[in-house]
């Protein structure tokens, strides 16, 4: 397939011309990777069930992993899912745009190619202008998972996309940089209890002030020793495929700073002792938020680079960046992680 790439650094007249050539494809059943604030999407007609199960094809993704509704107004939210429950407005007053996903009861419209089948529907409103006018031009709600093969590290930069995508795609809209640079906080609005299914930065203190009551986390899912297959029944179904894989093997130390130093100094000597190249994921001086803006690209970078082993060690998981951050490494890992 032909694969046009049109850098969109912002909305001049050309940048609007494309995002209007780019929403025509989206309206004709094609896919549009695009930008958003966390990672990069790659995005077809929510309600169009051919032009979504064009997007499983284009990333090899299981078909039983739904996908995520992009909208660009509350209008199209009344659209797709069924709003009884008042917490919802709240939390869409507060969070969007913004990376907080929710996952909601499905109106017939959407369909269940859309939703891997459930009756359920993922939906958010990106904080990126060039998104909301690509969802507010193409006229319908836009589905994308995010812009990587399936089971390679998420986009963060047009680069990566164009790595994984030229090809297999109509267009992709290069834009800036993601901002937060992993995946949005999923939240499962069905229950009577809000349920984290994933981490990100919008954290459960957050939701829990905006809507006055405590939720729940999808412990199950998250913990470190789950393997990632097979031992549960997800909630959240994407979270039982290996993911973010680098090429490289990942090894998480944890335990005490010095400890840890120590044993990534032993292991990387002996390592490289036997002619394997490897490289290191630190924090060194930046803050959780930092650390997640760079680390699927450093894992890429690591990839480019030929190394064989990869050494991090783990984060603390006290506050929820570093949580979620740390639930994305542990599945970058293969939940391979040392205790020391
Ligand atoms: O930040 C993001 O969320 C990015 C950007 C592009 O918006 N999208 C993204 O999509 O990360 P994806 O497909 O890589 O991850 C979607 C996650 C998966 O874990 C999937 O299983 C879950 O959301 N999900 C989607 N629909 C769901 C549903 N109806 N019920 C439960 N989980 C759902
Ligand atoms: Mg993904």
């Amino acid at each position: 397939m032909k694969t046009k790439v049109f850098n969109i650094k912002e909305i001049d007249e050309e940048g609007l011309k494309h995002i209007e050539e780019s929403a025509r494809v989206i309206r004709s059943g094609g896919l549009v990777a695009f930008p958003t604030e966390t990672v990069y999407g790659l995005g077809a007609d929510a309600l169009n069930s051919r032009a979504v199960e064009k997007i499983y094809i284009a990333k090899d993704r299981p078909s039983d992993n739904p996908l995520i509704v992009h909208i660009a107004d509350m209008e199209d939210l009344r659209r797709i899912a069924s709003l009884k429950q008042k917490d919802i407005a709240v939390l869409a007053k507060n969070f969007w745009p913004g990376p907080l996903t929710m996952v909601l009861p499905k109106k017939a419209t959407v369909p269940s190619v859309t939703t891997g089948g459930l009756d359920t529907v993922a939906v958010r409103m990106p904080k990126n202008e060039v998104a909301l006018e690509l969802i507010r031009k193409a006229g319908c709600p836009i589905a994308a998972p995010s812009a990587n093969l399936s089971g390679r590290p998420s986009p963060t930069r047009g680069e990566h996309v164009v790595e994984d995508l030229f090809g297999r795609v109509d267009i992709i809209i290069s834009g800036d940089d993601c901002q937060i640079g992993i995946e949005s906080t999923v939240l499962d609005m069905t229950g009577p209890t809000p349920i984290i299914l994933r981490p990100g930065i919008v954290t459960p203190e957050q939701i829990e002030d905006v809507i006055g009551k405590k939720i729940n986390i999808d412990q199950a899912n998250l913990l470190e020793h789950n393997d990632g297959e097979n031992q549960f029944t997800a909630r959240s179904p994407g979270m039982k495929y290996t993911h973010y894989a680098p090429r490289a093997e990942m090894i998480i130390v944890k335990g005490d700073k010095a400890d840890v130093e120590q044993e990534i100094k032993k292991i990387a000597e002996r390592e490289v002792g036997c002619g394997r190249k490897v490289g290191l994921i630190e924090l060194g001086n930046k803050t959780h938020e930092e650390a997640a803006h760079d680390f699927f690209a450093r894992l890429r970078d690591l990839d480019d680079e030929g190394v064989d082993l990869i050494l991090a060690s783990a984060l603390d998981q006290e506050d929820s960046v570093g949580f979620a951050l740390m639930n994305r490494m542990l599945k970058a890992a293969g939940y391979n992680i040392i205790r020391v």
